[in-house]
């Protein structure tokens, strides 16, 4: 089998095309052939070593979480899926390796592709929109009629949280570039505003819940936009940030890990068309070391990058 995969920790000149076995079949776990696979900042992230403490000094490694593909065979434990079934889901980011043509994976991180939905639109869900839910729904709390912005409003994740809090009857705010503004507006966003119009977007309204899906916006900056009872989510934390943020009961973090049981729900609110990815580029997975490498370091601005199988 034929993977992504790296020798240390580092940039992307360390990644290269790996032969890897399976290892047997756990009794909860799916093989999976993998037909499509997105592309998100954390793979990069967590190659340059930015969890490290917790990924390890085990090499060669894998990169990728999401995918979407087939179901080839299932363990003894696992009565939720059978071969043949068209499935999408995140690995376990200790276990990357979904830019890879085979995946061995935990039965409860994977759920059903809706029918009509492709496979590289379905790859394009699970840690963006897990977070997005994180955020807006369980940390934010959107509901009818609440004020929500959101900083970096047209990116994956701040996308989804976008059409997750239009379908909940919230009102959207956000920032985002200048060759975005469309898209924001597409997912709902009826306030765009760009990154440096501030003194715009801070006497717009007091808000409920204020979403930093980039880590640019100042913790004092935003908690003072806030109504006093309002949350301030963050999905970027550094050492600073949280210490700051740990001053205010109203600083929250979120993370895509704690939204994986709500992947079911993502796949029927993607297959009734409330959350709908936006794909910019489709790759055959041949070319994915060049196109993981400038996804990484070209500032690209027009949707998930996708390899395909
Ligand atoms: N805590 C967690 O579990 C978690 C989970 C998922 C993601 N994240 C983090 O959240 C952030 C957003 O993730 P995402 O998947 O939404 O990313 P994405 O799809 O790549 O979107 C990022 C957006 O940020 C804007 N942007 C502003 N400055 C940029 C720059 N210098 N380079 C590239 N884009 C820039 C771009 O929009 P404009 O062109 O409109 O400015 C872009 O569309 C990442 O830092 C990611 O690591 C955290």
């Amino acid at each position: 089998m034929k993977r992504v995969q790296y020798d240390r920790y580092g940039g992307p000149e360390g990644m290269y095309f790996g032969e890897y076995d399976l290892p047997a079949l756990g009794e909860s776990e799916v093989r999976v052939s993998i037909k499509a696979a997105a592309i998100n900042p954390f793979d990069w992230k967590l190659r340059r070593g930015a969890m490290k403490l917790l990924t390890g000094r085990r090499f060669p490694r894998g990169m990728g979480t999401d995918f979407a593909g087939i179901v080839e065979a299932t363990g003894s434990k696992v009565t939720k899926f059978y071969a043949g079934d068209e499935v999408f889901g995140v690995l376990d980011f200790k276990k990357s390796g979904a830019f890879g043509e085979v995946v061995m994976v935990d039965s409860n991180h994977l759920t059903k592709k809706p029918a009509h939905i492709s496979f590289s639109e379905a790859a394009s869900l699970p840690t963006a929109a897990m977070t997005a839910w994180v955020a807006i729904l369980d940390k934010a709390a959107a509901r009818r009629g609440s004020n929500i912005f959101i900083n970096g409003c047209s990116g994956a994740v701040g996308s989804f949280a976008a059409q997750l809090a239009v379908a909940h009857e919230a009102r959207v705010a956000g920032t985002c570039g200048p060759t975005s503004r469309d898209r924001a507006r597409a997912a709902g966003v009826d306030a765009v505003f760009g990154y440096s119009d501030k003194q715009r977007y801070a006497k717009n309204t007091k808000y409920d819940a204020i979403f930093d899906t980039l880590g640019t916006l100042g913790i004092e900056d935003a908690l003072s936009m806030l109504k006093p009872k309002g949350v301030f989510v963050d999905i970027n934390p550094t050492p600073g940030r949280i210490a700051r943020g740990m001053l205010s009961r109203r600083y929250k973090l979120a993370f895509a890990a704690s939204g994986l049981k709500h992947l079911p729900a993502i796949a029927e609110l993607a297959s009734d068309g409330t959350l709908w990815p936006t794909i910019g580029l489709e790759a055959p997975f041949s070319e994915a070391l060049s196109v993981i490498t400038d996804a990484e370091t070209a500032r690209r601005s027009y949707g998930k990058t996708v390899l395909t199988f």
